[in-house]
């Protein structure tokens, strides 16, 4: 049985991933971490910073783990506006995260993004392999990221994986500082307003996949068998390419007179167009079988019950069969 340390539990990613985990793992075999205390009662959880290295290390040590998921980051505009502090984030915890991995023998996944293309990949379906060159600290994180990852894998042998999310869509905890957010603040805005102001123009293209889906393919990718795993630290995934007035059209089925305004934000707009439109997940498919399940209109159902309130059933397999 694995014992998994994660990081930056209380996060975006981490609020779904842990619960997750817990149910297939045990509640005693995941701990939990993040820099703040605890915000609800729950198994195994340690405050941790995670840019000391001593204190990483100290933990994962201490609990025994043979996996890391580490996810504590911050996000591209946030990033952007503080580039220093993100290096010092994105970098020096990664960069301990696998110290500690290599030091323990332990598996690690960290999440890569669509951040790591820029302005000169191609943007539809952008390839597995392409030019890397992205214009925002994020995607400069992410791309040595993913460089340091392959480093420590060719060096050390340590079993580094990794996923090239797109914008997340999820319902649990809000992701914050992030370009792909309005996706997600639209559905709350229109559950409970009627309409949304889009800091996105109209007819900007990014990908997205719901959380559940993004849940499942993290414990899948860390489950393959490493042997089929040739792009193993940074897998292009996504479900949906969308804009703002696709995902308008689509909430317009539930809710009709939606209200979709812009007040577009100029730094969240510059990084949206560097990033691609739409990823080419053939290496995901063939390598390990990534298969996302959601679609743009269920998620879509989804996401607007949990935002206006209505639980839809929770256990069990959702969105489309495969
Ligand atoms: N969702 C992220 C962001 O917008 C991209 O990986 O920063």
């Amino acid at each position: 049985m694995k014992t998994i340390l994660v990081t930056g539990s209380m996060g975006q990613i981490g609020s779904e991933l842990v619960p997750r985990l817990r149910r297939i793992y045990g509640e005693d075999h995941v701990i939990a971490t993040d820099i703040r205390p605890p915000d609800k009662e729950q198994g195994p959880y340690v405050q941790l910073d995670v840019t000391d290295r001593r204190a990483f290390y100290d933990t994962a040590k201490r609990y025994g783990a043979d996996s890391i998921l580490h996810l504590a980051a911050l996000l591209s505009a946030r990033a952007e506006r503080d580039p220093l502090l993100a290096w010092e984030i994105n970098m020096g915890g990664l960069l301990n995260a696998l110290e500690t991995a290599r030091e323990l023998n332990a598996q690690l996944f960290t999440p890569s993004s669509i951040g790591v293309f820029g302005p000169d990949a191609p943007k539809d379906r952008t390839p597995q392999v392409t030019v890397q060159r992205p214009v925002t600290m994020y995607g400069v994180n992410k791309v040595a990221g993913e460089l340091l990852c392959q480093y420590y894998f060719l060096k050390y042998g340590v079993d580094t994986r990794g996923l090239r999310f797109p914008g997340l869509i999820s319902h649990t905890a809000p992701p914050g500082g992030g370009t792909t957010d309005y996706a997600v603040d639209i559905y709350f805005a229109a559950a409970r307003h009627g309409g949304y102001e889009s800091y996105i123009a109209a007819g900007t293209f990014m990908d997205f996949m719901y959380m559940p889906d993004a849940v499942e393919a993290v414990i899948q990718l860390m489950e393959a068998d490493p042997s089929g795993l040739v792009h193993r630290n940074a897998y292009n995934v996504t479900a949906m390419s969308a804009d703002p007035e696709m995902l308008a059209a689509e909430i317009r089925k539930h809710i009709p007179d939606f209200r979709l305004h812009y007040r577009v934000d100029p730094l969240k707009q510059r990084i949206a167009e560097s990033w691609p439109d739409s990823l080419d997940t053939t290496a995901a498919e063939n390598e390990w079988g990534f298969r996302p399940r959601f679609t743009l209109e269920k998620m879509t159902e989804e996401m607007l019950a949990f935002a206006g309130g209505r639980n839809p059933p929770e256990d069990g397999p959702r969105g489309n069969s495969p």
